[in-house]
């Protein structure tokens, strides 16, 4: 690998490893980061300023999720978003970043129809928006997808376990591969790599069938509800960061509470509009 791959520490606690810290993360750094038994993490992102706050703290993914139509459009399903919007938040999330990896989720209905469709989806994310890879949920009769997308050159991340495209049909949002169901999981995920996939995500499912997932599978698992053993661990910026106030999956951890931060700030400045305070003269300009 060049030098250019590597580059200087980009924060403190980290300085150890600075030398094997990559310039730009790219898929087998996440292949290594298993192989070495390091961790990573995934934050979603639909923005190109929240993207550079989570490329520059170091965030190694960052996911333009179909969660975009959640959280960007207050929709109450994934299932709305198209193509056209995904690509938009894709391309400025791209923009944003200069180390963080980029996976763009193909949105429900852009790629299930044919691996012809699949293909067609994913070259448009590659090509409009710029994102090193994309994500796919998954499962047996989408392999054929999932492996004519990486035949076109485009590395694929594959989501299982809870995939909220199909919440109607796996009846709401309930954690799966429980009892009997994990070899189903288990059987998805190794037909999933064989096609390529160069990461597993798995949503929802038992902490021990995420261990078993990580024995399994030569390529690393990303999780999220889904127990410790992943290599990585994902989850939505506006659930972690505290500014949902919707109610909150189990699986969540608040790190800030960014909407008591915001509110406070936003009141302050309507206070000072109101009071005559803002503007003072230091915000204004003058004829001389
Ligand atoms: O769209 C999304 O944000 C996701 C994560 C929940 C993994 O798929």
């Amino acid at each position: 690998m060049s030098n250019d791959e590597h580059s200087a520490p980009y924060n403190g606690p980290e300085k150890a490893a600075a030398a094997e810290t990559p310039k730009r993360i790219r898929t087998h750094h996440l292949q290594r980061f298993k192989n070495d038994g390091q961790k990573f993490s995934m934050l979603t992102a639909y923005d190109a300023m929240m993207a550079n706050v989570f490329d520059e703290a170091g965030i190694e993914v960052l996911l333009v999720g179909d969660s975009a139509a959640n959280v960007m459009q207050g929709s109450s399903s994934t299932l709305s978003i198209t193509v056209n919007e995904l690509l938009v938040y894709a391309k400025s999330v791209v923009n944003g970043v200069s180390r963080s990896l980029v996976v763009a989720d193909l949105p429900f209905g852009s790629y299930q129809v044919s691996p012809e469709q699949a293909v067609g989806t994913a070259v448009r994310f590659m090509k409009e928006a710029g994102v090193h890879a994309v994500k796919m949920e998954a499962h047996a009769a989408t392999v054929p997808h999932v492996k004519a997308v990486v035949e076109a050159g485009i590395p694929v991340m594959a989501h299982i376990g809870f995939t909220p495209q199909s919440e109607h049909q796996l009846g709401g949002f309930r954690v799966q591969g429980r009892g009997e169901h994990a070899k189903k999981v288990i059987d998805d995920a190794l037909a999933l790599e064989s096609a390529g996939a160069f990461c597993v995500l798995v949503e929802m499912i038992p902490a021990e069938l995420t261990a078993d997932l990580e024995a399994a599978l030569q390529v690393p698992t990303i999780g999220i509800g889904a127990g410790d053993a992943a290599t990585g661990q994902v989850l939505v910026w506006q659930d972690m960061l505290g500014l949902n106030n919707g109610r909150l999956p189990r699986f969540v951890k608040q790190y800030a509470d960014l909407r008591g931060t915001i509110t406070d700030a936003v009141q302050s400045f309507r206070r000072d509009v109101i009071d005559g305070k803002f503007p003072g003269q230091e915000h204004s300009f003058r004829a001389e």
